[in-house]
């Protein structure tokens, strides 16, 4: 193996990850090409060389210098057929996949039905991907929600309102729990639990006849709209809501320190993997022991387990 292609998604740590590749890589005497804009670059062919020096003051910096697009394309025979030229006619001896469940079935589409050697780095603020504990970027996510959710809290005690704040998480309410919990936010809805308006709405009744002014629920993006349940609590409890769509901004951003950890060393054994001739497979962590499993099981959909972080937030509300 000579040389590898790498392309990512877009969260907080690509850049640590496209570090950590190259100069990895580099000390393993291969070659990195950067495929741009994700599966759409390889498709096209947009392709940059990258040097030691060109990841440079990177590790740092939210988003991915190699920027990314979603590829409808790459989910055509003919887009395939084209990002296989693009390996070809590049001499790419392997590819690296810095992404969530789309990025790495792209991936264990090319590795399973085209024979190219692939190793996925499991990256998204959703932390859905199956058999993998974390993946890079949610860390980074839940630090910037419960940063804005600390300074929502200032205003929702002054004012004495009701907040309810939606966070990013399309089928999964990694995001939603842990800011929940973090955030002493008083109730959660998430895609994984059935949620019921009603009951939401006599707890809050019931605890200001005892004198409590301000509430803050989290909800997640996939299960309801914050206007929506901002209305409904209002038509129903009377009392003053507040809502809040905290969006992309929990995509950006510095990575955290776990972050860059995570990416550093998620990338350098995605590489010496790469290199020793696996492939198909999603690096992962077990027991904080770097290991890889198939990504055939990664792209499965993943149970998260809920309860007890719901059960937490209730007890300590
Ligand atoms: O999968 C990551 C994620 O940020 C989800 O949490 C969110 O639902 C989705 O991507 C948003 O995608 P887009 O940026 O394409 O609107």
């Amino acid at each position: 193996m000579k040389k590898i292609g790498i392309l990512t998604r877009d969260c907080a740590g690509m850049n640590a990850v496209i570090r950590s590749v190259v100069r990895s890589a580099c000390i393993e005497g291969l070659e990195v090409l950067g495929i741009r804009r994700g599966f759409e670059g390889l498709i096209d062919g947009d392709i940059q060389v990258l040097n030691h020096r060109a990841v440079s003051g990177i590790i740092n910096l939210g988003g991915t210098i190699l920027k990314t697009a979603r590829s409808t394309r790459f989910r055509t025979k003919a887009g395939i057929l084209k990002a296989l030229k693009t390996i070809k006619e590049n001499k790419i001896d392997g590819l690296i996949v810095a992404g969530g469940n789309g990025s790495l079935t792209g991936a264990h589409q090319l590795a399973a039905q085209y024979s190219v050697p692939v190793i996925g780095i499991p990256s998204t603020i959703d932390n859905d991907v199956n058999g993998v504990a974390m993946t890079i970027g949610a860390d980074t996510a839940v630090n910037v929600a419960l940063d804005a959710i600390d300074k929502i809290r200032d205003t929702a005690t002054s004012l004495e309102r009701i907040f309810v704040v939606e966070v990013m998480g399309r089928d999964c309410g990694y995001i939603a729990l842990r800011v929940a919990l973090a955030g002493g936010c008083e109730d959660v809805i998430l895609p994984e639990k059935r949620f019921n308006i009603k009951k939401i709405c006599n707890e809050i009744v019931q605890a200001n006849s005892r004198g409590k002014i301000s509430w803050i629920i989290i909800v997640a993006e996939g299960k309801a709209k914050a206007i929506d349940v901002s209305k409904d609590i209002s038509k129903v409890t009377g009392l003053e809501t507040r809502e809040v769509v905290l969006g992309h901004i929990q995509r950006g951003g510095r990575p955290t320190a776990y972050d860059r950890i995570l990416a550093a060393r998620y990338a350098n054994y995605a590489v010496k993997i790469l290199k020793d001739g696996e492939s198909d497979k999603c690096v992962t962590l077990n027991n904080d022991k770097l290991t890889s499993i198939p990504l055939a099981l990664a792209t499965q959909p993943k149970d998260s387990e809920v309860n007890d972080y719901y059960k937490l937030i209730k007890i300590l509300t």
